[in-house]
């Protein structure tokens, strides 16, 4: 097929016919809206670098879950600020900590949502590390067993599916193994499975309080030159029980998502993190681009690139549009 027999945009005419061969079509059905929580009543902190979102005390918590239920939204991850850190991470599987009373307070007004929970340490850690420390380096076997511990916790509270983004090798298996033995075999594990080291994780770190007190995350999460790493560390979570493997971030690692979803025969997440999310916002309010059309388009392209699942901030403005 050649000009001037081929003409592409004969089938580009009119919107009727775009419709007509679209191959890709966003959905809510496809979004996982992330939310923060912190203790306390009636808070709703701004998070200065992500307009639209807050630290939230239970209270407003559950009004904006409630939101996103009611357009469509499939699920919501939450993120924990606790009152306090220590080096234990202890906050992280308290039975009284914030995640898990917050999961169960949600799990109690709004149950036809799913509630899947963040498992890390980074937010819980007084060193802002994502396991436990050893001198100055992040110790991997003492690690998954307090993500295993928090998994459970997770679980035992209401959530109905855990996802460990600590980046600690061997992390599913343990917190598989947790689940198990307690009887929570019935939740599934959605792993951050090639989570990259990334700048794009800025404003988070402010929305969450989880920056590392000293040093960076690159001896645990991966370097973003690489990709057939990326592959292997799939490869290693499906073997150890990820029911859904993730890439993050999205935008700028659409070649990985694209890779993961020809390798893997399992349903693929990818996180359009809050750095990728802060740029459209700061643009837009500069009057340099469309904001909502930049979103569309993004959603649209990590979907195309091959995401199942896309989890982002945007979740409730684009399930807005999608609406009309
Ligand atoms: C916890 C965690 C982070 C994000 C998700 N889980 C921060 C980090 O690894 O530093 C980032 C999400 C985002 O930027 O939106 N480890």
């Amino acid at each position: 097929m050649s000009f001037p027999d081929y003409r592409p945009r004969r089938l580009r005419k009119n919107e009727h016919f775009r419709r007509l061969i679209r191959e890709t079509v966003l959905s809510v059905d496809d979004l996982v809206y992330p939310l923060f929580v912190t203790f306390g009543k009636k808070v709703k902190k701004p998070i200065s670098s992500m307009p639209g979102h807050f630290q939230m005390s239970v209270d407003y918590l559950v009004k904006e879950v409630k939101e996103a239920r009611d357009l469509g939204i499939p699920a919501v991850l939450l993120f924990g600020i606790p009152d306090k850190k220590d080096e234990f991470a202890s906050g992280a599987f308290a039975e009284d900590g914030i995640i898990q009373v917050a999961v169960r307070a949600v799990k109690e007004a709004v149950p036809d949502i799913l509630v899947i929970t963040d498992v890390c340490l980074c937010e819980y850690t007084s060193h802002g590390h994502c396991g436990m420390l050893e001198g100055d380096s992040i110790e991997n076997d003492s690690s998954i067993e307090v993500l295993g511990e928090t998994a459970l916790s997770h679980a035992v509270a209401g959530a109905d599916m855990v996802a460990p983004s600590a980046m600690m090798d061997g992390q599913v298996l343990a917190i598989r193994e947790a689940l198990d033995e307690k009887g929570y075999d019935g939740v599934p594990v959605m792993a951050y499975s090639a989570k990259y080291a990334s700048c794009f994780y800025g404003p988070f770190r402010e929305a969450a309080e989880s920056a590392p007190r000293f040093g960076d995350r690159k001896s645990y999460q991966m370097d973003p030159a690489n990709s057939d790493e990326a592959i292997r560390e799939m490869t290693l979570d499906v073997e150890e029980g990820a029911d859904i493997v993730m890439v993050k971030p999205a935008l700028p690692y659409l070649d990985v998502i694209r890779r993961a979803k020809e390798e893997f025969d399992l349903p693929l997440a990818a996180y359009n993190v809050s750095g990728e999310f802060s740029m459209i916002k700061a643009a837009a309010n500069m009057g340099w681009l469309d904001g909502e059309k930049a979103m569309m388009e993004s959603l649209t392209a990590i979907k195309r690139a091959g995401a199942d699942i896309i989890i982002t901030y945007f979740a409730k403005e684009a399930a807005a549009v999608l609406r009309r």
